[in-house]
């Protein structure tokens, strides 16, 4: 039983916490190279998982390779608990950006290093990563998703799942091989995925947004302020909170550098939205009056 607000989902057959946690920012800017603050990285993800948090969402192209290491340091060896969620499909490049590398051999390079840089023999969940970095793109995932069904098959990885996908790429993954996750950009401002979110959680799968508190441009709306003056929370407290209300199947992988803020998030997501609240917030994405 988990004491974080949401409590549990089950990913395949691995119980996780609603309420997780997102490496990504940990690394340096841009998410390249080492965190200004090495300690307090490694202090916010030991305190993430003191806390009971059992999912973190990480990958070796954050860095590349910071953050998986930084979990290793914290964390190895791993309570049984504890699920890591990886994911390939993009390298890095010095400038910074995020080249796709979904060939075969490079997906075979990547759960490799995956498995190097965290110290495991199985990576309980891959996601395949797709589009760029303005969004999902279309197109088929056939040959690199048969790739990581080949790499399940082989023992290497438990569970798949799919990111940065369009409608169309979540279909074509499930006709290939059962996925057990949904990780794609969503949050108060950015519904685009609405329907998505509906039928995953009719069928059982999780809906995993990034960027649930805007990532790099946090959220910011004058109705979100709004309600969070008067449930006297943080803006951050009630749009994961409105996250956790909006639907059972999703989890939340925010990030955070701070432990203070760690501690605030989980506190502010157990926060219960009234359904006039909940209309308010609804409203900011259906209107658009947030920025992000
Ligand atoms: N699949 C993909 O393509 C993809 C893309 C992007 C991200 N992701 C995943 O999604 C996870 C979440 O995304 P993210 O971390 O980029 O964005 P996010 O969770 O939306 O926002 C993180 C930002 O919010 C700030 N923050 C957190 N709590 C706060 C609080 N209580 N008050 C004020 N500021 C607060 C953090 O700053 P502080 O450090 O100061 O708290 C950080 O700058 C990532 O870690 C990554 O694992 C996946």
């Amino acid at each position: 039983m988990s004491t974080l607000p949401g409590g549990t989902w089950t990913l395949g057959d691995l119980t996780v916490t609603r309420f997780g946690y997102g490496a990504m920012q940990l690394a340096g800017p841009q998410v390249m190279g080492p965190p200004a603050d090495r300690q307090g990285a490694l202090a916010v993800l030991r305190e993430a998982v003191d806390l009971g948090i059992t999912h973190i969402d990480t990958s070796d192209a954050y860095g590349p390779r910071v953050t998986n290491e930084l979990i290793r340091q914290a964390l190895h060896p791993y309570p049984e608990s504890l699920h890591i969620v990886t994911k390939v499909g993009a390298t890095r490049d010095p400038q910074g950006g995020w080249p796709p590398a979904r060939r075969p051999e490079e997906l075979r390079r990547q759960v490799h290093d995956n498995l190097t840089s965290l110290g495991l023999d199985v990576l309980d969940l891959v996601n395949l990563r797709l589009g760029d970095a303005a969004g999902p793109q279309p197109g088929s995932l056939a040959e690199a998703f048969e790739t990581l069904v080949e790499l399940q098959q082989e023992g290497l990885i438990r569970h798949l799942g799919v990111s940065n996908a369009t409608e169309e790429q979540v279909a074509q993954a499930r006709s290939i091989a059962p996925i057990v996750c949904v990780q794609n950009m969503y949050n108060l401002a950015h519904r685009h995925d609405d329907e998505l979110i509906d039928r995953l959680a009719a069928d059982g799968i999780a809906y995993v947004p990034f960027f649930p508190l805007g990532g790099f441009t946090p959220l910011q709306s004058s109705a979100l302020s709004a309600v969070a003056a008067r449930l006297e929370a943080t803006p951050m407290s009630v749009a994961l909170a409105w996250l956790l209300q909006r639907s059972p199947n999703i989890l939340l992988i925010p990030g955070t550098s701070s432990t203070a803020h760690l501690h605030e998030n989980i506190t502010g997501a157990g926060l219960t939205l009234s359904d006039e609240d909940l209309k308010k917030l609804d409203d900011i994405g259906l209107g658009a009056t947030a920025t992000n």
